[in-house]
């Protein structure tokens, strides 16, 4: 069947299809968080970066359909290799992982022996490949601080690498990359919010500039996010893509959670489409593939990442 003719079924229609298809090729479907809410209700696990990496590694399932973007995909092949990769659509990139090359990553470690790079999951497996390290918004801190002394390299996205070094004191050389969807929020956007909202609490993601950061009275991953407004009462402003604000207003109506910012949106993440979806797993596109060579020393990275938490 072709793509365009999903497009004739009714939502309810490709809810049924997509959960018969998922029984007959034995597959799981990991959804990243800012994906849209009609694709969110699809998911056997529902995360962040990380546990969503967890579940690709832990998983018996032959096919792994990820709905998110092309590293998180990527990611779960270097944790499962034998397994079948989906990706709905394969130009859903992300700005920030375009920010670093395996080749720029080569050349700073011939000109800096003594560094050690640790790379955020958010950049290809040929950058991966390169790096000592991974770590995800989740565990960045605790990457960092496994490396004792260390003189370390943070690539790509320089708020992140700006929030750990500012946590642990590490001696951290920042790469110049950053997410567009969060770079972009402003420290006028946490005044305005905190006008609108006087009382409640501000938490937003690290990949937020440090002014924004700064002002945040809390800082995590998107599901540090999710299971703060899970676990708490109050009132709160979340400083991250559209996408999580929605899953958290969807299972908790009765919760006050708003965006810090309505222009948030990762337009990649919302590539992804039910008809995509169903597509993708009844003609098995778009398989993830990643040559031997590259995919070990990924996976080394990925491995030491994974046995700190
Ligand atoms: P999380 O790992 O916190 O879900 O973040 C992923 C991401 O792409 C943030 O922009
Ligand atoms: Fe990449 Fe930013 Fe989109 Fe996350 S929100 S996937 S970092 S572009």
């Amino acid at each position: 069947m072709e793509l365009n003719e999903y497009s004739k079924f009714t939502e309810e229609e490709l809810y049924k299809h997509i959960g018969r298809l998922k029984e007959e090729k034995n597959a799981v479907i990991l959804v990243h968080n800012y994906q849209m809410l009609e694709v969110q209700k699809i998911a056997d696990h529902l995360g962040d970066s990380l546990g969503l990496s967890r579940k690709a590694a832990e998983t018996d399932a032959s096919i792994i359909l990820f709905c998110g973007v092309k590293f998180m995909a990527e990611t779960a092949k270097i944790l499962s290799p034998s397994k079948t990769v989906l990706l709905p659509d394969p130009t859903a990139g992300c700005g920030l992982a375009n920010f670093a090359t395996a080749d720029e990553v080569r050349s700073f470690r011939k000109k800096h022996p003594d560094y050690k790079i640790v790379t955020y999951v958010n950049s290809s497996a040929e950058v991966k490949a390169e790096s000592d390290i991974c770590c995800t918004s989740s565990n960045a801190v605790e990457v960092v601080k496994s490396l004792g002394n260390a003189k370390i390299l943070f690539l790509p996205d320089k708020n992140l690498g700006h929030y750990v070094r500012k946590v642990t004191g590490a001696d951290i050389t920042l790469w110049e990359g950053y997410c567009y969807v969060h770079n972009f929020i402003t420290i006028d956007d946490v005044k305005k919010a905190r006008e609108m909202y006087p009382g409640a609490k501000l938490i937003v993601h690290p990949e937020c500039p440090p002014p924004v950061v700064d002002a945040a009275d809390e800082v995590g991953s998107t599901s540090f996010m999710y299971r703060y407004a899970r676990d708490h009462e109050e009132e709160l402003i979340i400083g991250t893509e559209i996408g999580l604000i929605e899953r958290i207003n969807y299972e908790f109506p009765n919760k006050k959670v708003y965006p810090l910012t309505q222009q948030a949106i990762c337009r990649t993440m919302k590539y992804t489409t039910l008809e995509k979806t169903a597509w993708a797993l009844e003609e098995e596109k778009w398989k993830v593939e990643i040559s031997p060579d590259i995919r070990e020393r990924a996976y080394n990275s990925i491995k030491k990442m994974i046995e700190i938490g």
